[in-house]
């Protein structure tokens, strides 16, 4: 770690652009000092002790938690803050009317108003880092300047961070600059809080066409970890669009059958709706012998079209920033042991010998804990211990499924796309797509309820495009378009599938029981990829009828598979006009090859 009064960069950092970056946002936010962030071991382990001292982390007890910590938030910046995330592009039409859209001159002029003096009494790290392996040719760099510390050691968790970057970099590489800052800056001899951020203004801003991100106010991952869903999922969709590949809000997994055949399977769920789970999926025991599911990520996928005709794919983090609640040793084992050691937990509860609960880890909860909001708890006490949306962060190589080739510069091809969202009703267990363009009018009209994962009302049926809503950089209408298109360019597009794990009974209960069961239907996509599994034409698509897909060791009889997969046809007459809905937000953008397929829908529906 190379600290210095004003922003002179080490002698390794060489990229001109990047030098006068800095010095210029240092001049602009006024930082007590500017650290250069090498991605050192010593320097970790410096900025966690600063951490403990300051009470922003606390270290977990080492024999039940090795290496981890806790951090618990300000309890008004706890999840991404869609009112709050702009794309601002030079007109509102390349934003889409989907988008929060503020001019940019305007835009600008707001942030510089902001930033000025916005690291007042604190310091600037300069974090450098690779979404992707290092030097892949999917990877893209990025440079975060932060006022959090916390920041920092996540960054070096859920990226490559470090001084390798600027290797890569070199004297004339390309950057995408990343700004955050958490927006209280400190007066001389002022004290600072536990979790420093400004509950008045919050701003997560993207400029496209300059492929700048600018983050004010908050320190939650999904605000302040500009690699993450700013850089990887809403800039990275745009250079996908210019470029011709794909920025998608997708899991990565690999299936190896009994004969030691692998298939990659993207999958596409909205926020917190289990995408980590089934990303490290445990086939169930009975039936499933010498089946295998391996990881490569749990939340993004960058696909590019590959010289064999295939889509291959990455995963352009290194780390995973999941949702405590609900994971367990039944409900995802290899995450439970991917936790056990270090992990920065946050917003979870703490227990008195300085382990983490929360809510689901175990059937009976301890009988005493310090809550998320570092109160005293009680079972019945009525309130939940740890935060609804409180994580963990823990580098991919904890994880006993990783893939092999996690790392592989080149990405694993994929054979298949699945889609699904939370929805209690309507969406059938599984349905495979009749060709692309019907999988496309599928996920583009995907509707899902919301979770705690974002800031607002949950349990609202919301279409959620490709899961995509929060993190087009662009235009709905276009990013359609460009997903019509990209089916064209391979001439093996992966088969497209639309799954929902959430249905209920009329009793308001889960009927199918998710988790390592999904592999029966995960099994069933790899088979119909194989040219091997047997479906029913429906008026949706293929279905497998019960038989095909493999029962040994559940108890689910036809009946239970006809309330999971039954097609309600007063239903989807009310979902065809929630689709119709959503077209009309996007009136004058929607392409015609949807609302050609929306007419055939209605036709098969007889609606
Ligand atoms: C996430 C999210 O954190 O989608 O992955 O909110
Ligand atoms: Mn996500």
């Amino acid at each position: 770690m190379n600290a210095v009064l004003k922003s002179a960069a080490p002698s390794y950092v060489r990229n001109t652009k990047l030098v006068d970056w800095v010095n210029q946002m240092a001049a602009l936010t006024k930082p007590d000092r500017v650290v250069w962030c090498d991605g050192s071991q010593e320097e970790n382990d410096r900025l966690l002790a600063e951490m403990c001292a300051s009470g922003m982390l606390k270290k977990l007890n080492p024999a039940k938690r090795p290496n981890s910590y806790l951090a618990l938030s300000d309890p008004n910046d706890v999840a991404r803050v869609e009112e709050r995330t702009f794309v601002c592009s030079e007109t509102r039409e390349a934003a889409g009317p989907m988008n929060n859209w503020v001019a940019p001159a305007e835009m600008r002029a707001t942030m510089n108003r902001l930033f000025d003096g916005a690291m007042r009494g604190r310091t600037m790290y300069v974090v450098p880092f690779s979404m992707g392996p290092l030097g892949s040719h999917i990877a893209q760099i990025g440079v975060e300047l932060t006022d959090s510390p916390y920041v920092v050691v996540s960054m070096r968790i859920m990226t490559r961070m470090g001084r390798a970057v600027y290797d890569v970099l070199g004297e004339e590489g390309y950057f995408v600059p990343c700004v955050h800052s958490v927006g209280l800056p400190l007066t001389p001899g002022q004290a600072d809080v536990r979790w420093p951020c400004n509950n008045d203004e919050k701003w997560i801003v993207h400029f496209p066409e300059t492929r700048e991100i600018w983050s004010f106010g908050s320190g939650y991952g999904g605000n302040a970890l500009l690699g993450k869903k700013c850089l990887a999922l809403r800039i990275a969709s745009v250079m996908a669009r210019d470029e011709g590949w794909l920025a998608e809000h997708m899991l990565i997994l690999g299936v190896t059958d009994p004969q030691g055949r692998k298939t990659y399977v993207t999958g596409a769920f909205p926020s917190a709706c289990g995408k980590t789970n089934f990303a490290m999926l445990v086939p169930p025991r009975q039936g499933f012998e010498g089946w295998k599911v391996t990881t490569i990520g749990e939340d993004i996928a960058w696909i590019k079209p590959h010289a064999d005709g295939k889509f291959y794919a990455i995963n352009p983090e290194a780390g995973y920033f999941g949702v405590a609640p609900g994971t367990n040793y039944h409900t995802n084992p290899n995450c439970m042991t991917a936790v056990e050691r270090d992990t920065i937990f946050t917003n979870v509860a703490e227990t008195p010998d300085g382990d983490v609960w929360w809510e689901g880890m175990t059937d009976t909860p301890p009988s005493k804990l310090i809550d998320w909001q570092g109160k005293e708890w009680t079972p019945g006490c009525g309130r939940p211990a740890a935060h609804a949306n409180s994580r963990f962060t823990v580098p991919a190589t904890r994880c006993p499924s990783l893939d092999p080739q996690w790392d592989d510069p080149n990405g694993v091809p994929i054979s298949a796309f699945l889609f699904g969202g939370r929805r209690s009703d309507t969406t059938p267990l599984v349905t495979e797509a009749l060709d692309w363009d019907d999988g496309v009018y599928k996920a583009a009209t995907m509707g899902s309820e919301t979770t705690a994962a974002i800031a607002g009302k949950q349990g609202v049926v919301r279409r959620d495009p490709m899961a995509m809503i929060a993190f087009v950089g662009y235009n709905m209408g276009d990013y359609f378009r460009h997903w019509l298109k990209m089916g064209r360019t391979v001439s093996q597009p992966p088969r497209i599938f639309q799954v929902n794990w959430f249905r209920k009974n009329a009793q308001g209960k889960f009927v199918w029981p998710g988790f390592g069961d999904n592999m029966r239907v995960l099994r069933w996509v790899v088979e119909r990829c194989a040219g091997t599994g047997r479906a029913r034409s429906t008026a949706l698509g293929f279905t497998p009828g019960y038989e095909d897909l493999h029962w040994e060791g559940l108890d689910f009889d036809a009946g239970q598979f006809e309330t999971v997969s039954g097609i309600d046809h007063a239903k989807w007459q009310a979902e065809l006009g929630m689709h119709d809905e959503l077209f009309k937000k996007l009136e004058g953008f929607v392409p015609s090859e949807l609302l050609d397929r929306r007419k055939g829908l209605a036709e098969r529906l007889g609606t």
